[in-house]
């Protein structure tokens, strides 16, 4: 099966209405068989959306549409100011404030409801991976995360181990890919041949310009998922290039 590359940013807290001129350069350099994408943070999305000459997303929303809950924003908010997607479950949502995979879930199944696509992560500790239940952990999490209505056309899966995120630890390309084949492997049980195989998995942690042509050339990998890299245009250019096929 082939599925283009995927290669999406992820601002974190980061970045101001001036750095959004890094948008300008990074939209002047798309390639026309690479799929690119950047999720900033909320106050961000509507001047980057009207900017941007690719699909801004956020970087979390609620998994209700609206109701009493202080400081969360809802996919109809996000969608109103232009976001395109979401990322749901970073580990950063997940470990800072205590996100199950029943809620990563719920979030997804909001971005579908309102026609957002989603990028849903999934990732070990240090501590599991050294224990050797690294693979056992993720399909468990991609499993109990996977919203229902999963489809390649609207949803992507990022593995981001969370020792290899901001690190500078990148995980080896065989680690990736035998986490990959372990996903893919999950997720055609679970949805079928056709479905399971249309998601993209997505590497995430420590990506850089240095790294990405092997882990993006990598078996089972359909692109990545960038922090840091991708604030400026110097860094994320050239893992766009990397992701030609
Ligand atoms: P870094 O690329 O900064 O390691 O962050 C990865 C990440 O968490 C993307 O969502």
């Amino acid at each position: 099966m082939m599925r283009r590359k995927f290669v999406a940013g992820n601002w974190k807290m980061n970045g101001n209405l001036a750095a959004l001129a890094e948008l300008d350069a990074i939209g002047a350099s798309l390639e026309a068989t690479v799929d690119v994408a950047i999720a900033v943070p909320a106050t961000l999305i509507h001047p980057a959306a009207a900017r941007a000459k690719f699909p801004i997303g956020a970087e979390d929303v609620h998994g209700q549409d609206s109701g009493a809950h202080t400081g969360d924003v809802s996919v109809p908010m996000v969608k109103e100011a232009g976001a395109n997607f979401s990322i749901v479950g970073h580990s950063e949502r997940r470990q800072g404030h205590g996100e199950t995979d029943a809620d990563v879930k719920a979030k997804a199944e909001a971005c579908r409801r309102h026609g957002l696509d989603a990028i849903l992560c999934v990732g070990e500790t240090l501590e599991q991976r050294s224990a050797g239940e690294a693979e056992a952990v993720v399909t468990a999490q991609v499993l109990a995360s996977l919203p229902d209505g999963a489809g390649g056309d609207w949803l992507a899966i990022a593995y981001e181990p969370i020792w290899a995120i901001g690190t500078g630890q990148v995980a080896t390309v065989a680690d990736v890919e035998a986490m990959h084949a372990a996903i893919r492997a999950a997720l055609v049980k679970a949805l079928g041949e056709e479905t399971g195989q249309a998601i993209r998995l997505l590497y995430g942690g420590s990506v850089t310009a240095e790294n990405a042509p092997g882990l993006l050339h990598a078996a089972e990998v359909d692109g990545a998922l960038v922090g840091g890299a991708s604030l400026t245009a110097a860094k994320f250019v050239p893992i766009i290039r990397a992701a030609i096929a």
